[in-house]
């Protein structure tokens, strides 16, 4: 038996009312502490916005460009990340698993570039995403897509599963080459997809009233890098994406694709966590970039 504390308990503070600390996540504040948590490893508390990593194009496109050896190519940028979209497969022959960020693994797939790219199925069990310890699982939903119905049922059964958990899902909205991507096809993807229950929605950044698709959407949305583009256009694209209301990225190919990936996801970053300007960002982007090759050489 443990000894008995003998001292007098006094410090009770009656007169300091106990602090409700509201979550710092739009539209997240009713969820559970272990979702608040998990989603705390994917977004910064202190920015409220995220830099993920994107590298799970593999699932249907195999090795593309800038993936085809995640190890050398991959792992030396994970350090910048806040949190890392890949599969399982890539995450556990790849990734150290010392890593403690927040893990978003991606939970649809089937067919390959090959095929018709809407008819996708649940790729993972929740057991599996457990015992991986992951974040948050991201599902493809192809809205006005062949397949619409199939996948958004595949989102609503892995927000279900992921709920009882306290795992997040992402949502991923997949504009197929039919749709105009436009704020009015984005504000009808990303409000379907919180309405049927995301954690949080992944879209694309589009140029005309894209504050109007983040302002409709009572979950945090991030945009997609989507095809590389020049080094400054990638930084303005994250610049005004954040500006009008996201809660961040999730790059890939602007990012491992970029002639420095490790200095272009700290110019990311900067944008993201500290609203530097795309100017000021491509500045630190050349910077780094110079250092990293100085380094190299010496
Ligand atoms: C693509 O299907 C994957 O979900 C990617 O993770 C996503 O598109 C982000 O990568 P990127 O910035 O290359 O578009």
């Amino acid at each position: 038996m443990a000894d008995a504390d003998t001292t007098e308990a006094k410090n009770y503070a009656t007169s300091v009312p106990m602090q409700n600390v509201p979550f710092f996540l739009k539209g997240s504040n009713n969820l559970d502490w272990g979702m608040k948590n998990r989603l705390s490893q994917i977004f910064d508390p202190t920015s409220g916005r995220t830099v993920m990593l994107a590298f799970d194009h593999g699932y249907f496109l195999g090795p593309t460009s800038g993936l085809e050896r995640i190890d050398l190519n991959i792992v030396p940028l994970i350090e910048y990340a806040d949190t890392l979209m890949l599969t399982r497969g890539i995450l556990r022959t790849t990734i150290p698993p010392t890593y403690t960020r927040g893990i978003v693994l991606r939970a649809s797939g089937g067919p390959s570039i090959l095929k018709e790219l809407s008819d996708e199925e649940i790729a993972v069990s929740i057991d599996e995403a457990v015992r991986l310890n992951v974040a948050a699982m991201a599902v493809q939903v192809f809205i006005g897509g062949e397949h619409e119905t199939r996948s958004v049922h595949n989102m609503t059964r892995l927000v279900d599963m992921g709920n009882r958990h306290g795992i997040a899902t992402l949502a991923v909205t997949a504009v197929g080459k039919e749709m105009v991507r436009d704020a009015q096809y984005m504000r009808l993807a990303t409000r379907m997809c919180a309405e049927l229950g995301a954690t949080y929605v992944k879209t694309y950044y589009v140029d005309e009233d894209f504050d109007t698709v983040t302002a409709s959407c009572p979950v945090p949305i991030v945009i997609a890098g989507g095809k590389k583009l020049p080094e400054p256009e990638a930084l303005q694209l994250a610049y005004n994406a954040v500006q009008q209301g996201a809660a961040g990225v999730d790059m890939g190919r602007n990012i491992f694709q970029s002639e420095a990936p490790a200095a272009m996801i700290q110019a990311v970053r900067a944008v993201v966590h500290e609203n530097l300007s795309p100017t000021d960002a491509y500045d630190l982007y050349l910077a780094l970039k110079e250092s990293d090759k100085q380094s190299v050489e010496n």
